[in-house]
């Protein structure tokens, strides 16, 4: 289906009703012209076998030989319908024809024929509607009128060629118009197809391959210029992502090591005996703070090197049954702070090509969720298996669930359904941007389903080895 509000189609309509109005006006300019070429030459011939008959008039017998001698060929060449009418009124000769055709003779101007001494013509129609077109010719001798010539010929010789044309033209044009519309769309789909392909391409671009940039098509035109125009915006947003990028991983890099110094003093302090006990809780609260700030500060820091593609990732075969058997251990520890249940449902799901440290933290991660969020005394599953070439990881609980409002946002940094609660369990909303970033960068993907009141399953889906 063409779309009508498409470049494409608008030129193309466009040039097709531009040719259309063309082919009217040249028609009807064409059509007008060869009517009053044929006209006039059915006037010449009316005039030119008139002026044979006067002609041949002989005063003598006082009768025009033409009409008379067995001269068959001027007959035969001369129209059937001739009248010669006498000066006084009297029809001195007819033809047969002429006779059953019964038109009458403009004796009413007779008077402008005397003192024009000229012919015209008389438009005449036949009993069976047929049009005829008949010359009025003055028969002189010497300055005396001796008579008139009425000669009619049918104006068939006038409206038939005009007919061809007409009927010529309207075949021709729709035929004329169809091409236009063919090779204007083709043109036109020639011209634009460098935009489908640098549209497609800027669609595809997003922050993960901001270093590409739209095909320039090289021919100096205007979608050239455009395509440069839009690959200098690509620079310079590219330029200002990494500057941003930088920004965060010198802060980040900044903060790291005098949180790690406050940290280290702080924990010795907590050691001293003499520590009044109010302190010492405050001390330890201050250190817990700390913890959580540098863990911030640390995944801030693994987002951005992963942005700027400086993690280097292992490519070895990973055993998820294996690792997933040894993650236990430590999904059991979490738990047990609030009493839960880890369940699991791990049979032979199978190896995939990655790093083991990575996809161990994305898992734990997904279990810490889990484990924060859900009420004490909750069930957590872990559950693996395989979809064809794909090893899926499910990681479910009977917590509150996520609200689906909110459900599309939780793998953007930052963001915490409830902050405050999340704060408080230790969270600053990168957990989820961490695990997504992992789960793509092993070429999978990573997916939430959720109903409040109903519990969260993350399901983390990797291709398979074995
Ligand atoms: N299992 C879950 N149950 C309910 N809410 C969850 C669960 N997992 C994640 N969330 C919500 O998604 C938010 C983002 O998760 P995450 O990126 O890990 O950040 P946080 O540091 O807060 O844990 C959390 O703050 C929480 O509101
Ligand atoms: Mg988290």
């Amino acid at each position: 289906m063409i779309n009508l509000r498409s470049i494409r189609a608008r030129l193309t309509l466009w040039s097709v009703a531009a040719l259309a109005a063309i082919l009217a006006i040249f028609s009807a300019t064409a059509t007008w012209n060869m009517r009053q070429a044929l006209l006039r030459a059915l006037e010449h011939t009316l005039e030119m076998q008139a002026d044979a008959v006067a002609d041949s008039y002989d005063p003598e017998e006082g009768r025009f030989n033409v009409l008379h001698e067995g001269e068959e060929e001027a007959n035969e060449a001369l129209s059937a319908w001739i009248r010669i009418v006498a000066e006084d009124g009297g029809i001195l000769y007819e033809t047969a024809a002429m006779g059953a055709a019964g038109w009458p003779f403009p004796y009413d101007r007779a008077s402008e024929l005397r003192d024009r001494a000229d012919f015209f013509f008389q438009k005449l129609v036949s009993r069976s509607g047929r049009s005829y077109l008949a010359v009025i010719y003055p028969v002189w001798r010497g300055s005396q009128l001796v008579a008139w010539v009425q000669l009619a010929l049918p104006t068939k010789q006038v409206s038939d060629p005009l007919h061809r044309l007409i009927v010529s033209l309207l075949i021709a044009a729709p035929v004329a118009l169809l091409l236009a519309g063919f090779t204007g769309y083709w043109l036109a789909d020639r011209a634009l197809r460098p935009v489908e392909v640098i549209r497609s391409r800027a669609e595809s671009i997003s922050q993960a391959n901001l270093a590409a940039r739209v095909p320039v098509p090289g021919r100096g035109d205007e979608l050239s210029r455009l395509a440069e125009t839009f690959n200098a915006m690509l620079d310079r947003l590219e330029a200002a992502f990494k500057a941003q990028q930088r920004f965060i991983a010198d802060a980040s890099h900044e903060l790291k090591t005098p949180i790690a110094i406050l940290r280290a003093r702080w924990e010795n302090e907590i050691n001293d005996a003499d520590l009044p006990q109010e302190v010492r809780t405050q001390l330890t609260r201050d250190v817990e703070e700390l913890a959580r700030l540098n863990k911030l500060v640390e995944d801030l820091l693994l987002l951005t090197r992963a942005d700027e593609g400086k993690i280097p990732l292992a490519r070895e075969p990973v055993s998820l049954d294996e690792l997933l058997n040894s993650l236990l251990e430590d999904a059991r520890t979490l738990a047990s702070g609030k009493e839960q249940k880890i369940h699991t449902e791990i049979t032979t799901c199978g190896t995939v090509q990655g790093d083991r440290n990575r996809l161990y933290q994305l898992f734990l991660n997904l279990v810490d969720n889990a484990v924060k969020y859900s009420q004490p005394g909750a069930t957590i599953r872990i559950t693996c298996e395989r979809r064809g070439a794909r090893v899926v990881v499910a990681v479910q609980d009977d917590g509150p669930g996520i609200p689906p409002e909110d459900l599309p946002l939780i793998f953007d940094r930052f963001y915490r359904v409830d902050k405050s609660r999340s704060r408080e369990l230790g969270g600053s909303g990168l957990g989820l941007s961490i695990c997504k970033w992992i789960a793509e960068a092993h070429g999978g993907s990573i997916t939430v389903q959720s109903q409040p009141g109903q519990g969260t399953r993350v399901e983390v889906s990797l291709p398979a080895t074995a």
